[in-house]
C-alpha cells in the first residue's frame, strides 16, 4: 500500500507539539469536568500510599501484645475513611471525564466527517482514503484522541499521583530501604521498555487495512464477482493477505509474553530484596519495623501503578497514530480552507456555454502512468448538442469530470465562454451543469 502522502514522519514530530494544545482547545468547553475528573483522579492515586500506612500500623498495633480493640477500632475507621473516600473519587473520576470524552469523540466525529466528505475528487481515489479505510479511521481514530485526553488521562493522574505519594512516603519512613527498592525499578522499566518497542515496532494496522479494504470492495461488488464464479479465488486472496499482518503478530505475541513475563519476575524478586535489606536495617536499628513496612509497601504499591501505566502502552501507542492522523486530516482542512478563503474571489460571468478544451492532456493522480487524454482539443458551441463517441476507457467521462473541475488537467487549458476554468468560481460553473451518471447507484 502506498505510503500516505499526508502523513510523513518529519511531519508527525512537528505535530506531537501541538497535537494537546489542540485537543485540549476542542475539548475547553468540557473543561470543568475534565478539571474535576483530574482532581479526583489525582486523590485516587494517593489513597495507597496512604493504605500502606495505615496497613503498617495496623499491623503495629497487632503485633503489640497488649493492643485494645479501641485502639484497632481507630485503624479500622481509618480503612473505612479511606473506602468512602476511594468510593468518592473514583465516582467522580469517572464520570466526569468520561463525559467530557464522549463530548470530545463526538465533535471529533462530526468534525472529521465533514472534513472526509469536502475532499476533491482525487483524494479519494488514493488507496489510504478508499471507503473502507476511510469508515474504520472515523470510528478509531476519534476513539484515539479520546484515549489520549480521556479516559486514559485519568489513570495518568492516578499513576503521576501515586508516584509522588508513594515516593514521598517511603523516603519519609525508610530511605535506604526505599532507596535500595529504588534502584533495581531499572530492571522493570527495560521490562516495560522492551514491552512497549515491541508492539510499536510491530503495530501492523496498515497491513490490516489494506486487507479490509480489499474485503470492503469484494463486498461492495460481490453481484459481479459472484457472477464471473471468482467467490473462491478472492477468499483465497484475502487469506493471503492476512497471512504477514498475522504472523506479525505472533510474533509480537511471543516477544512480550517474554518481556512480561520477566517484568513479572522482576517485580516479585524485589519483594525478596527488599524485606531482606529492610529486615537487615531494622536489625541494625537504622529504623523500626512499622517504618521499614511502610516504605517497601508504598514503593510496592507505587510499582504496581507504573506497571498498570506499561500495561496501557500498547493502547497509548496506538492511539497518538490515530490521533495525529486524525489531527492532521482535520488541520490541513482548515489550512486548505484558510488558503481558499485568503484568496481573491473567482469570477461569476453569466454562463453562454461555449466550451473549449485546448491540447488538454490529463493523467489520474492515483494512475501517473497511465496518461488518459493527450493533448484533446474540442469547441463545444452553446447550445448545441454533442456526443463523445469512443471506445470504453478512452476518457469521455473524464472530459465531463474535467469541465466539472473534479479534477485539474495535467497540461492544456479549458476556458468557458473563453475564460479558463481556473479564473471562474467552481461553485458558480457547477451550477449551470446537469448530469446524469453514468453508474446509477442504489
Ligand atoms: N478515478 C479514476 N482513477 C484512476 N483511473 C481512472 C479513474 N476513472 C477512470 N479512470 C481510467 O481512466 C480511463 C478513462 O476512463 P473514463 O471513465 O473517462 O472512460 P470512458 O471513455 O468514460 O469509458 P466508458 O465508455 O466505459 O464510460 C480508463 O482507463 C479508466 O480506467
Ligand atoms: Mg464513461
Amino acid at each position: 500500500m502506498a505510503e500516505e502522502p499526508d502523513f510523513d514522519v518529519e511531519e508527525l514530530k512537528a505535530v506531537k507539539k501541538s497535537m494537546l494544545r489542540w485537543a485540549w482547545n476542542l475539548n475547553k468547553s468540557e473543561a470543568k469536568y475534565l478539571i474535576i475528573g483530574v482532581i479526583s483522579a489525582s486523590i485516587e492515586g494517593l489513597v495507597w500510599p496512604t493504605y500502606s500506612i495505615l496497613l503498617a500500623d495496623i499491623l503495629g498495633v497487632l503485633l503489640n501484645p497488649n493492643h485494645t480493640t479501641q485502639q484497632i477500632a481507630v485503624w479500622c475507621y481509618g480503612f473505612l475513611g479511606l473506602a468512602a473516600l476511594v468510593f468518592l473519587v473514583t465516582l467522580l473520576k469517572l464520570t466526569f471525564i468520561t463525559r467530557a470524552s464522549e463530548e470530545l469523540t463526538y465533535k471529533l466525529r462530526k468534525m472529521a466527517y465533514g472534513v472526509i466528505l469536502h475532499q476533491e475528487a482525487a483524494w479519494y481515489d488514493l488507496p489510504e482514503h478508499s471507503k473502507g479505510v476511510l469508515t474504520t479511521r472515523l470510528a478509531e481514530d476519534a476513539n484515539s484522541v479520546r484515549g489520549i485526553l480521556g479516559d486514559r488521562f485519568g489513570i495518568v493522574c492516578t499513576s503521576t499521583a501515586t508516584i509522588i505519594g508513594g515516593l514521598g512516603v517511603a523516603f519519609y519512613f525508610c530511605w535506604s530501604v526505599a532507596l535500595v527498592v529504588l534502584a533495581c525499578f531499572p530492571i522493570v522499566a527495560i521490562g516495560g521498555a522492551a514491552q512497549f518497542k515491541m508492539v510499536t515496532g510491530f503495530a501492523s494496522d496498515k497491513h490490516f487495512e489494506s486487507s479490509g479494504k480489499f474485503a470492503g470492495d469484494v463486498v461492495e461488488n460481490v453481484q459481479t464477482v459472484a457472477s464471473l464464479g471468482r467467490l473462491r479465488s478472492f477468499v483465497t486472496e484475502y487469506t493471503n493477505m492476512l497471512i504477514i499482518p498475522s504472523k506479525k503478530m505472533e510474533k509480537t505475541a511471543h516477544v512480550q509474553g517474554v518481556a512480561f513475563a520477566f517484568t513479572e519476575f522482576a517485580m516479585l524478586g524485589i519483594w525478596a530484596l527488599a524485606f531482606w535489606f529492610g529486615g537487615q536495617q531494622v536489625a541494625n536499628n537504622n529504623c523500626g519495623f512499622q517504618e521499614m513496612f511502610k516504605s517497601i509497601m508504598s514503593i510496592v504499591f507505587m510499582a504496581m501503578i507504573v506497571g498498570q501505566m506499561q500495561a496501557l502502552a500498547p493502547d497509548a501507542a496506538k492511539a497518538s497514530k490515530g490521533a495525529k492522523r486524525l489531527y492532521l486530516l482535520l488541520e490541513n482542512h482548515k489550512k486548505k480552507l484558510a488558503e481558499e478563503a485568503a484568496a481573491p474571489p473567482k469570477a461569476e460571468p453569466p454562463i453562454r456555454g461555449l466550451i473549449e478544451f485546448k491540447d488538454v492532456t490529463f493523467t489520474y493522480p492515483s494512475r501517473p502512468d497511465a496518461p488518459v487524454l493527450k493533448g484533446l482539443s474540442l469547441t463545444i458551441q452553446p447550445g448545441k448538442t454533442v456526443a463523445l463517441v469512443g471506445k470504453s476507457g478512452c476518457g469521455k467521462s473524464t472530459a465531463v469530470a474535467l469541465i466539472e473541475q473534479l479534477y485539474q488537467p495535467t497540461g492544456g487549458v479549458i476556458s468557458i465562454d473563453g475564460v479558463p476554468l481556473g479564473d471562474l468560481s467552481v461553485h458558480h460553473v457547477r451550477k449551470h451543469i446537469a448530469y446524469v451518471t453514468q453508474q446509477v447507484r442504489h
